[in-house]
């Protein structure tokens, strides 16, 4: 869509292939991702990259049958960058030779030192003789490809990194793209220098341009955009505002399970403040009503999800002339990985999502943060002139408070945990710890236990706090308050929200349990 340098990584199915093109985003570098079995010359010619990388990958390069690069690449005259399996893979194809095992494997943290040449994608490195670098492989190169030589070596790989200057081309056992590599960026901002990207990927630049493909793509009819105010949805509407103004009516479905004012605020955030086309479905009566009696968490899911999709839909039919529907899908949810596993995954959870709606109401999506990253989608909202509080604000999920009261939903507990929510984030803020956690909530829990306070008895429910760290949600560890902080937070809880008193706070990471309790 957009006119930019562009970096094609290969991807042989490394579960850090998402880092690399994070590292590279970062350096305002525009990059895509894809599997190496979709990557052939024809693809090569239209994509026009102006480097490639080759990822990390599960497979050895001595199986028969093993993923290559396309051979093309070889002689399409760009530089190119092997990591581990993608080092492996190229001095292979080149000539080289790799071998399985031999007890050089390598797992964790190693050193790299110099050897007497100096290499340009090695620049700033070796401050002290040596650099820390993350490896993680069986099989190791045993001999490199004619042309290749060594320009630094570790214990266990004495072809840690390997180069073809001349041709371009660059090859590395370990991987750059972690942490644990120090001063993996350093190489990757060197490489891509090298290959001569002028860092031209720029928010500003991305908004000019996603603005006119959306009038492009739109022209003069309608889009519907469901808004629920969180980043990726405010920032779809308000980019998609700035392109088409009245063309664009948002529905905010509001199912009676969101946080303490929240329907306000989102409401007068876009009708005051954006001047923005907006239905507030008030729907309340009809999900509380629809969840009397439920207690499975499943089926719960699966009520709020029908239900939304309904709701939707009804407001959507009111809109006339309505062809498009915007949605907030965002990179990592486009990218086709190379899977190594097989067979489906477990179902842990159903997703609320709009999934199947454009089909069924013979929409066309309009997705302008399909090449984007989460924080690069928060970039962009600042360029839009987002509200900082706005943009920062932790996930929230699709079934809202629904899944942070496990078993029975009520209004009584839901009143509850709306307030103790309430009290918990204000803690958190105005110890400045906000900015510091993934996501924080509280929970009521299906119980009531016995209390005293004052001199009587009391029988209320207990509430549990959460508050997580974490990258991308997929994993996350408990955020580690003091003593003094969930002290003052009990008891502030205990004495501003009527019909709670006891406070619990999970410290289960995930895995074993999950961010949300149902
Ligand atoms: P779990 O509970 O699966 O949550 O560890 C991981 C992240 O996903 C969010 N979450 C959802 N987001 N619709 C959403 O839009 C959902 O149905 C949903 N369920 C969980 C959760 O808040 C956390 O950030």
């Amino acid at each position: 869509m957009t006119q930019h340098q562009r970096l094609l990584i290969i991807d042989f199915g490394s579960q850090v292939t998402q880092l690399i093109a994070r590292r590279l985003r970062e350096l305002n570098v525009y990059c895509e991702i894809h599997p190496y079995n979709k990557v052939d010359d024809a693809f090569l010619q239209s994509f026009a990259p102006q480097a490639v990388i080759l990822s990390g990958g599960p497979d050895s390069v001595t199986r028969q049958g093993s993923p290559r690069a396309p051979e093309a690449l070889w002689s399409f005259g760009v530089p190119v960058l092997g990591i581990c399996y993608g080092q492996q893979t190229m001095m292979q194809q080149l000539g080289g030779l790799v071998e399985h095992g031999h007890g050089t494997a390598e797992f964790g943290r190693a050193f790299v030192t110099p050897t007497a040449e100096s290499l340009s994608i090695l620049d700033g490195w070796f401050a002290d003789g040596r650099e820390q670098v993350w490896m993680s492989h069986g099989d190791h190169v045993s001999k490199i490809a004619p042309g290749f030589q060594v320009y630094g070596t570790s214990p266990n790989a004495p072809f840690a990194v390997t180069a073809d200057p001349a041709r371009h081309f660059y090859a590395v056992q370990f991987h750059p793209e972690v942490h644990h590599t120090p001063k993996g960026a350093k190489l990757y901002e060197n490489f891509v220098r090298l290959a001569g990207f002028t860092g031209d990927w720029t928010m500003g630049l991305y908004r000019e341009q996603a603005i006119a493909a959306i009038r492009q793509q739109v022209g003069d009819k309608k889009v519907i955009c469901a808004l629920s105010g969180g980043v990726d949805s405010s920032v779809t509407a308000i980019l998609i505002h700035e392109s088409i103004g009245d063309q664009l009516t948002c529905v905010f479905v509001d199912h009676g399970l969101l946080r303490l004012g929240e329907a306000e605020q989102v409401v007068a955030m876009f009708r005051d403040n954006y001047n923005l086309n907006l239905i507030h479905a008030d729907e309340s009566e009809l999900f509380l009503g629809r969840l009397e009696g439920v207690s499975d968490p499943e089926r719960k899911r699966k009520i709020i999800g029908g239900l939304f999709i309904d709701v939707f839909q009804k407001y959507a039919n009111g809109i006339e002339g309505a062809e498009f529907l915007a949605q907030g899908t965002l990179y990592p949810d486009v990218i086709e990985s190379v899977s190594f596993s097989g067979g489906p995954s477990v179902t842990i959870k159903s997703h609320h999502n709009v999934g199947g709606l454009p089909e069924k109401m013979g929409l066309k999506l309009v997705e302008p943060l399909r090449e984007l990253f989460k924080d690069e989608v928060r970039a962009l909202g600042r360029e839009l002139g987002l509200p900082a509080s706005f943009i920062g604000r932790h996930p929230f999920p699709g079934p809202g408070l629904a899944i942070r009261c496990p078993g029975e939903i009520t209004v009584e507990k839901l009143d509850i945990l709306r307030q103790a929510d309430a009290v918990y984030i204000d803690q958190i803020r105005k110890h400045g710890l906000y900015d510091d956690i993934w996501q924080a909530f509280a929970a009521i829990l299906p119980m009531k236990t016995v209390g005293v306070m004052g001199d009587g008895r009391t029988y209320d429910y207990a509430v549990g706090l959460r508050a997580v760290t974490s990258v991308d949600g997929m994993t996350a560890d408990t955020y580690p308050f003091t003593h003094d902080f969930l002290g003052e937070t009990m008891t502030r809880i205990i004495n501003e929200v009527k019909g709670v008193n006891r406070v619990f706070y999970d410290i289960t990471s995930k895995p074993p349990g999950t961010i949300e309790l149902e």
